[in-house]
């Protein structure tokens, strides 16, 4: 394939011009659409990674202190264990007419880490493992209705809330997810709540009585639970009869070894895992109570590549040494010093910092109203400069170390600086390459 060089952005951006010719929205994954982070101008396109370290496409290097693969590589990108095994799992064949034994092993660990759980099905992905959850829990109750708070993926089920109010999926992560191609008919399956509300969950129960399947939630997003908030909701789904499923596609694997609803002290009906299980490699999983889980078998949930070896090899090797090397202790470390230094590099600077999330996905904001969109721009294009891929989010891995931080947070001292002293002469704009960038979804010109 024949390169081009823009004077901005590199092999990478030119590229991605010329992906969005062929590719509507230019990226499979919003979370990856360039104009998400640095508009023209980020790299967008990797050569290589390995632990930290990511090359573009034009050989330049930078230490990745962003989402690190959308949150999916806790180990680190290229992580030797698991690479090892799946090589192992491609050498002995990664697909076979016979199932892979590995999924079995997999099957008793979700388990075995999680007692309350008697069975598991697979998938390779979030959005549709959480989808598998959803069919399951409605041939369980026979009922169709799904309340739900935070983000599930992209699937029928979820993006339906958005047919009866285009804001209802506003508050829950992502803003402006459109519910074109979403039957009509689904038109109030998907009822929202709100976090750390649970009136709001109880006005639906009350007034959906006997209608809801399920009451599908992240345990923990960017704040966490109230005291007594999550038994609440524990004790309101089992009083209406619908099945209680924790979607810890994101939350899981980071501060302990499991869901983090273990550490809450609250166990669902049914539990979703994906990104972060398996280090980089597709696999999903649902596990759940066995009378929940047996509907399975009432309904058609099946597809050939969720049976292939990979994704389940990787997921042992990459659990297996979350749990010997305790990494979840080493994410916790290394998100808090990230965060401290942005609040206290923040009070040096006189910058207003806001920051939020579990310490391993740890989110800060500018606190400047219409402003704080340039501001987080010029932070990324500034910390680019400087040899660093970031945005607002830092997600924690097993390959960041504390030199990696510092060298980060000397980074971040100077572009707080500079952005302190831009918002004052009100230049923050004029300091900008390119456009400020996209928050949530929209479509790209
Ligand atoms: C809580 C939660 N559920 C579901 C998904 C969707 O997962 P995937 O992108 O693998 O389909 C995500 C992805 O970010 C997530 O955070």
């Amino acid at each position: 394939m024949r390169r081009m060089h823009t004077e901005t952005g590199g092999t990478g951006q030119a590229l991605y011009e010329k992906a969005k010719g062929v590719i509507p929205g230019g990226t499979q994954l919003l979370s990856k659409r360039p104009e998400l982070f640095l508009p023209g101008q980020w790299p967008s396109y990797y050569r290589s990674c390995r632990g930290v370290e990511v090359v573009d496409l034009d050989g330049k290097r930078y230490v990745d202190m962003s989402i690190n693969g959308v949150g999916a590589c806790i180990l680190g990108y290229a992580d030797r264990d698991v690479d090892g095994a799946v090589k192992r799992a491609v050498e002995g064949g990664s697909m076979c007419t016979l199932n892979p034994p590995e999924e079995v092993e997999l099957a008793e660990l979700l388990c075995e880490l999680h007692p309350w759980a008697d069975m598991v099905r697979f998938a390779r992905g979030g959005g549709e493992a959480a989808a598998v959850a959803v069919r399951i829990a409605r041939a369980a109750t026979g009922r169709d209705k799904v309340a739900f708070c935070g983000y599930h993926g992209w699937h029928d089920w979820y993006i339906a809330a958005n047919l009866a109010d285009g804001g209802n999926l506003d508050g829950q992560l992502l803003p402006g997810l459109l519910p074109a191609g979403v039957p009509r008919g689904l038109e109030g399956t998907a009822l929202p709540f709100v976090y750390n509300d649970p009136s709001s969950l109880e006005l639906i129960l009350e007034r959906e009585e006997g209608c809801i399947a399920a009451v599908v939630m992240e345990p923990v997003r960017h704040s966490e639970p109230e005291p007594g908030f999550l038994s609440r909701v524990r004790d309101m789904a089992a009083a209406a009869g619908a099945v209680l499923i924790f979607d810890e596609v994101t939350s899981a694997w980071r501060m302990n070894p499991g869901g983090i609803h273990l550490l809450l002290g609250v166990n669902p009906d049914m539990a979703v895992f994906a990104k972060g299980m398996s280090n980089g490699y597709p696999m999903a999983a649902v596990i759940g109570v066995r009378d929940v889980m047996e509907a399975a078998q009432k309904t058609f949930i099946s597809s050939t590549y969720w049976t292939e070896r990979i994704g389940p090899a990787a997921a042992i090797a990459t659990i297996g040494k979350i749990v010997r090397e305790d990494v979840p202790r080493h994410l916790c470390g290394i998100g808090a010093s990230v965060r401290q230094g942005w609040e206290s590099l923040g009070r040096k600077h006189g910058l207003k910092v806001v920051t939020q999330g579990i310490p391993p996905l740890s989110v800060f904001s500018l606190d400047y109203g219409e402003e704080a969109g340039a501001m987080h721009t010029l932070f990324t294009q500034e910390m680019l400069r400087r040899g660093f891929l970031s945005s607002r989010a830092f997600y924690a891995t097993y390959a960041h170390t504390e030199a990696h931080v510092q060298a980060y947070l000397s980074g971040v001292d100077e572009v707080f600086g500079l952005l302190s002293t831009a918002v004052e002469s009100g230049i923050v704009t004029d300091l900008l390459d390119g456009p400020a960038a996209h928050s949530g979804f929209r479509r790209l010109a």
